[in-house]
């Protein structure tokens, strides 16, 4: 049985991919299931949170008992993400938000360039998670803001050295990172990370196993860091 250990927490969690339109039918998308982010949801609301989800796009329905929200685009999700964090406890950013939208959403069909090929402007989409951070230390609170970052190691840094970097460069709290490779993580059922936390380096090592048991992982570690916050 799940501790009730987050009774009464407002948790808010993002999920799945957002899409960038490019013309009424075409869109730039990406292969986050949403898995991980829904299993976060269900587990917290075990928990006795009370949960929002801000969902993207889903591979599979979030379950009915969950307050869901749909949003499609980054600039979507950025907006509800800020109205629904507002009064949140912990804000849990699991989704994975396209980092470019093109430049243009054509309004009608793009047609066959006539075999001279085609290239699309791209422009950066904000980093939500970023504004989170300053939004919250702008209003002096003390939400605890969990971000995700999948991460490849290579010969000089390894994926907890790029994970540290990327935790002091968003300024969250916690990190969620994992390990990205051929067959890992996008649209399985299981999942293995490392949970990092600002100024206290790896509070745990999460090896693989199912996404419902990693998120409650991660809320281990939420939880810990509530209740050492506000003792009471
Ligand atoms: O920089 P990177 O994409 O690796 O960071 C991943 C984390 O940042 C995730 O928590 C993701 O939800 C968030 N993110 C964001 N806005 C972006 C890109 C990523 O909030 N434009």
């Amino acid at each position: 049985l799940a501790p009730r250990d987050l009774d009464s927490v407002r948790v808010v969690v993002s999920a799945g991919g957002t899409r960038e339109p490019l013309d009424p039918v075409r869109f730039l998308g990406n292969r986050s299931s949403g898995r991980q982010g829904l299993a976060l949801a269900r587990a917290a609301a075990e928990r006795g949170a009370t949960v929002r989800v801000v969902a993207a796009h889903l591979e599979d329905p979030a379950p009915s008992h969950l307050d869901v929200r749909a949003v499609s685009t980054a600039a979507e999700l950025e907006t509800a993400m800020a109205e629904e964090s507002a009064d949140a406890d912990v804000v849990i950013m699991a989704a994975a938000v396209a980092d470019y939208r093109p430049a243009r959403i054509e309004s009608n069909k793009l047609k066959k360039s006539g075999g001279s090929g085609m290239s699309i402007d791209l422009v950066q989409n904000p980093d939500i998670l970023r504004g989170l951070v300053t939004a919250r230390d702008a209003a002096g609170s003390r939400r605890l803001i969990v971000g995700f970052a999948a991460e490849t190691g290579d010969d000089a840094h390894s994926v907890v050295e790029y994970g540290q970097a990327k935790l002091a460069s968003k300024g969250c709290d916690l990190l969620v990172v994992n390990e990205v490779g051929a067959h890992k993580t996008f649209g399985t059922d299981t999942n293995a990370v490392t949970i990092l936390g600002k100024d206290s380096g790896t509070l745990a090592v999460v090896t693989e196993q199912a996404k419902s048991q990693v998120a409650h992982a991660v809320l281990d570690v939420v939880a810990e860091q509530l209740h050492r916050s506000d003792p009471t």
